[in-house]
């Protein structure tokens, strides 16, 4: 049985003040919530804040993205020992917002995904097609390749290392998310992919969804067979909407 995962997603929003009194929020909101998963993803420069509120309870942090690299003169970028430095157990990788705005391509991407489970860190490997290539009926293909490049490239047995997250980009931030058995039956194709090269870590990866998930339609995503858990943005910046949608993951 998977256990789900439910990881917030702060992008580039929170100050130190008001990240105090949402971790304060969530320590206490998600106390006795102990049969799910939980984390959040935040700025960088906040990572020493986050492990100093969040050490010692159920709720995991992470980083948004890291370098490829482990070190040298990139300045400007954050190398992924510095995540592990400060008690990360996740890191986002790939995001459609760093892959489309930022030119991240897949093997990059799939630099990324090898080096932190390298460091012991939980990559969550985002996956989804945009607009154009949802109406254009490529959503399967898309996500296929953007697999395909980091499986191949790491192997099947560190893919499952890893958590994957497909969150399909016009659903991203919209208020609108895609309909449960839509995103179902794109989360079954991934799993199928997995199987193809190993059936033990297709049962056993985490296969969590983005875009506009919020507490009115958690549950029902929740509720489907390959749907392990949330990747949260928009309704994650505010325990009352982070607060219950773990609490939906946590009646699982
Ligand atoms: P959203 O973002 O929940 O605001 O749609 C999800 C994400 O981008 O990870």
């Amino acid at each position: 049985m998977r256990r789900k995962l439910i990881v917030g997603n702060w992008k580039m929003y929170g100050d130190y003040a008001s990240n105090e009194a949402l971790m304060d929020a969530l320590l206490s909101g998600l106390r006795d919530l102990r049969n799910a998963d939980y984390a959040v993803c935040v700025p960088h420069p906040y990572l020493f804040q986050a492990q100093a509120a969040l050490k010692g309870s159920n709720i995991g942090w992470g980083g948004q993205n890291m370098s490829q690299f482990t070190g040298g003169a990139f300045t400007g970028s954050v190398a992924p020992q510095m995540l592990a430095d400060f008690g990360c157990q996740y890191v986002i990788i790939g995001h459609s917002e760093r892959r489309g705005a930022l030119h991240e391509t897949n093997p990059m991407v799939a630099a990324k995904f090898a080096v932190a489970v390298r460091m012991g860190i939980k990559p969550i490997l985002c996956l989804g097609e945009t607009l154009e290539e949802h109406d254009a009926g490529q959503a399967h293909d898309v996500v296929e390749r953007q697999l395909n490049a980091v499986m191949n490239e790491v192997g099947v047995e560190n893919l499952g290392k890893g958590i994957l997250a497909y969150e399909p980009v016009w659903a991203i931030g919209v208020g609108r998310g895609a309909r449960p058995e839509q995103a179902q039956s794109i989360h079954a194709y991934l799993r199928k992919l997995v199987a193809k090269k190993s059936k033990d870590v297709a049962k056993e990866i985490r296969i969590l969804h983005g875009g506009s998930v919020k507490p009115s339609n958690a549950a029902k995503l929740l509720a489907m067979p390959d749907i392990d858990g949330g990747l949260v943005g928009g309704a994650s910046l505010d325990a009352a909407d982070f607060v219950p949608i773990c609490r939906i993951a946590h009646s699982f």
